[in-house]
């Protein structure tokens, strides 16, 4: 399905015999982490839409729009079996008839412009303006989104309560690898070498929990060092969250926080974090996404 009005024809029909609708929003480049929010919406809804559009608007002008990867027959049959009612895969024209850059855009508040936000201007706009086109489109009773883009569900969450727009948003914990790599569409431009340096994301927030009994600075100093020794990884930043606000805790904050960490490993831009408990005992359980892990589920 690849028209606008299509989608909301066959969902239209499916809400008058009663059905309720949950949405998956992805860029496509389907990996484990996607099918798992996938399965998450077949528990939550009669009607599962997974929309796969790779989004102009939130990429920057130097970015990876161009070399992102678009697969979409292989991302068609990896959700073959999981009961997906409906794939909606419009194109740009589709999307913004008048080009991207011209219509009207929803804009992400202050915590925008902060990490990801710093370090790719306009991509939150971006994002959040498609995803409110796709609410819109859809109009869904919930759209599930992955831990593992924290700031894009807190910023999805606050557009929903913000513009009091009808949804619930489901978040699902983080998938990864057995070593601990988060999934990524983006992992599979790393090499060898880049894949096993990658891990030092995940180890630099196992690192911060290891020592959040100490407070926030022993967790970031313990943090940013685990980057000390791996040549081809630039961090971008590593910072401690409180999860309600979004904005860096103080060295007197106490409770469940969230670490979030963006690195460059050779060219390709990663991120990842963790939620720990600031004051507790080293190891103790920050709540039901601590690791914001669950294993790959085998090969669909
Ligand atoms: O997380 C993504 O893949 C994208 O940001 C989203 C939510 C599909 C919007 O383009």
């Amino acid at each position: 399905m690849n028209t606008i009005a299509g989608l909301r024809a066959v969902l239209d029909e499916r809400r008058r015999g009663g059905a309720s609708v949950a949405l998956v929003p992805t860029m496509g480049a389907l990996h484990d982490g996607h099918l798992a929010l996938v399965r998450r919406a077949r528990e939550l809804a009669d009607v599962v839409v997974v929309s796969i559009f790779v989004n102009p608007l939130q990429f920057g002008p130097t970015e990876d729009l161009d070399r992102y990867p678009r697969t979409l027959e292989a991302d068609v049959a990896a959700l073959s079996g999981l009961g997906v009612d409906v794939v909606f895969a419009p194109d740009v024209a589709e999307m913004y008839p008048d080009g991207s850059a011209a219509g009207t855009k929803v804009t992400a508040g202050p915590v925008g412009g902060r990490y990801e936000g710093a370090h790719r201007p306009g991509h939150f706009d971006g994002m959040l303006t498609v995803v409110a086109k796709l609410f819109s489109i859809a109009q869904p009773d919930v759209a599930v989104f992955g831990q593992k883009d924290a700031q894009q569900v807190f910023l999805v969450t606050r557009m929903v309560a913000d513009l009091d727009l009808r949804l619930r948003i489901e978040v699902v914990p983080t998938v990864r690898e057995a070593d601990g790599l988060a999934l990524s569409s983006r992992n599979r431009f790393l090499d060898g070498r880049e894949r096993v340096a990658a891990l030092v994301l995940a180890e630099s927030l196992d690192a911060a929990r290891t020592s959040a009994a100490d407070g926030a600075s022993e967790l970031l100093a313990e943090g940013v060092a685990a980057f000390g020794d791996h040549d081809g990884v630039d961090l971008d930043y590593f910072v401690v969250v409180d999860p309600a606000t979004f904005l860096p805790v103080d060295e007197e904050f106490r409770g469940r926080a969230l670490v979030l960490v963006a690195a460059r490993v050779g060219t390709t831009r990663l991120i990842d974090n963790a939620f720990v408990e600031i004051g507790a005992d080293a190891g103790a359980d920050a709540g039901p996404d601590a690791r914001a892990e669950l294993p790959p589920s085998p090969a669909e």
